[in-house]
C-alpha cells in the first residue's frame, strides 16, 4: 500500500510499517558491523533535531556556508550570470536559497524534494520573497533522474546542492548522484555544490558531538524510532553516541556504542550486542581541494570556481557539465 505518511511517499504494509525501513534495519543489524542507512535518521523528530544541530555552537557548516552565500554575491553574479533556471536538489526548507537567488536574477526556480509538505511551504515562501519569479516545485526523489517541468526545458540550468549533503554518501553513491544530476540538468548546465573541508580532528569531532548533546539525541533518536515503529526493545539508555574521525576515508562516522552486553528484539527478530560493539549510523565525508575536484570530475562535472568562508572551514564549488577543454 502506498500512503502519504507524515512527510514523504512511503510503502506501508498492512500493519502500517514502512517496509523499506524494516528491511534496512533488519539487514543492517544482521551484519558483522551493524549499520543502518543515515536516511532513517530523519523522521519528524530527527528532522527537527537536525535543525537544532545547525544552531549549536560547534556545528560550523551551516553558518560557514551561509557566510559564503552572503559575501560572494557579486562573484556568483559574474560566474553564473542571469537567466538560469535554478534547480535545488532536496530543497527542504530552502533557507539558503534566497541568498543565492537575489545574486543571480534567475529565470525560474525548481525546488525538488521527496517531501511534498516541505516543497509546498518552500515554494510559497520563495514566491512571497520573489514575486515575479516562476516557481515550479517537483515532488521527486532526486537520487533518480527527474523530468523537469516543460516551462524550464529551454532555459540554461543551475543545479544547487548546498549543505555538504554529498558528504553523507559513500563515494560510489556520490558519483552516481552527480551523474544523475547531470542527466536531469543536461549538457552545458552548471552546479553549485557545498563541500565541507578536512580540518583539525578535534574541531570535526566536536561539531558532531556538541556539548549540549543535541547531536547525541539526533543519533539516539534512531534507536527510539526503531522501538516506536518496528516493535523494538532496544535499551536506548544502554547506548551512547560517538562521533569518530576515520582518517583513511576522510570522514566523521556516527556510531551508537553498547555500554554493556545487551539483547533486544526488532520486528520479531532477536539481536545481541557485546559491550563496546557499535551500530554505524552515518558518514559525513570531508574534502580537500583535490578530492572534491576528483569526485566532481568522476561524476561528469568540471570545477570552475571555488569559494571558502573567512575561516576556511567550508567550500562552495561551481562546476560545469562540459568536457574539460584540456582533456585529451
Ligand atoms: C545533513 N548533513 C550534511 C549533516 C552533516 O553534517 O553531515 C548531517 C549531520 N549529522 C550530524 N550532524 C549533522
Amino acid at each position: 500500500m502506498n500512503s502519504k505518511k507524515g512527510l514523504a511517499l512511503v510503502d506501508l504494509d498492512a500493519d502500517g510499517v514502512d517496509r523499506a525501513f524494516r528491511a534496512d534495519v533488519l539487514e543492517g543489524l544482521s551484519e558483522p558491523q551493524k549499520a543502518i542507512p543515515a536516511r532513517w535518521l530523519y523522521d519528524d523528530a530527527g528532522s527537527q533535531l537536525f535543525e537544532d544541530i545547525t544552531q549549536v555552537e560547534e556545528y560550523y557548516p551551516t553558518r560557514a556556508e551561509t557566510e559564503i552565500l552572503r559575501d560572494r554575491c557579486a562573484d556568483f553574479a559574474s560566474a553564473i550570470g542571469r537567466g538560469r533556471a535554478v534547480v535545488e536538489f532536496g530543497s527542504g526548507s530552502s533557507v539558503k536559497t534566497p541568498l543565492l537567488l537575489k545574486c543571480i536574477e534567475p529565470a525560474a526556480y525548481v525546488p525538488l524534494d521527496i517531501s511534498g509538505d516541505f516543497l509546498r511551504s518552500a515554494a510559497a515562501d520563495l514566491s512571497a520573497k520573489f514575486p515575479g519569479l516562476p516557481v515550479h516545485p517537483v515532488e521527486a526523489d532526486f537520487m533518480r533522474r527527474v523530468e523537469l517541468p516543460s516551462e524550464v526545458a529551454d532555459m540554461p540550468k543551475l543545479g544547487f546542492f548546498p549543505g555538504s549533503t554529498i558528504g553523507n554518501m559513500v563515494p560510489r553513491t556520490a558519483v552516481d548522484l552527480l551523474r544523475t544530476m547531470r542527466e536531469t540538468l543536461g549538457e552545458g548546465s552548471m552546479l553549485l555544490i557545498g563541500m565541507d573541508l578536512i580540518k583539525d580532528r578535534a574541531v570535526l569531532e566536536a561539531a558532531y558531538d556538541d556539548a549540549k548533546g543535541v547531536t547525541a539525541e539526533f543519533n539516539l533518536n534512531l534507536a527510539r524510532r526503531i522501538n516506536r515503529e518496528l516493535d523494538g526493545t532496544i535499551p536506548v539508555e544502554k547506548l551512547r553516541h560517538e562521533a569518530r574521525w576515520n582518517d583513511d576515508f576522510a570522514r566523521i562516522e556516527m556510531h551508537l556504542v553498547a555500554l554493556e552486553d545487551i539483547a533486544f528484539e526488532v520486528a520479531g527478530r532477536s539481536f545481541t550486542m557485546e559491550a563496546g560493539e557499535t551500530i554505524h549510523t552515518e558518514n559525513s565525508h570531508k574534502f580537500g581541494k583535490r578530492s572534491g575536484n576528483a569526485l566532481l570530475l568522476a561524476g561528469g562535472w568540471t570545477p570552475v570556481e571555488r569559494w571558502l568562508d573567512n575561516r576556511g572551514l567550508f567550500s562552495l564549488i561551481l562546476a560545469e557539465a562540459t568536457i574539460p577543454r584540456s582533456a585529451p
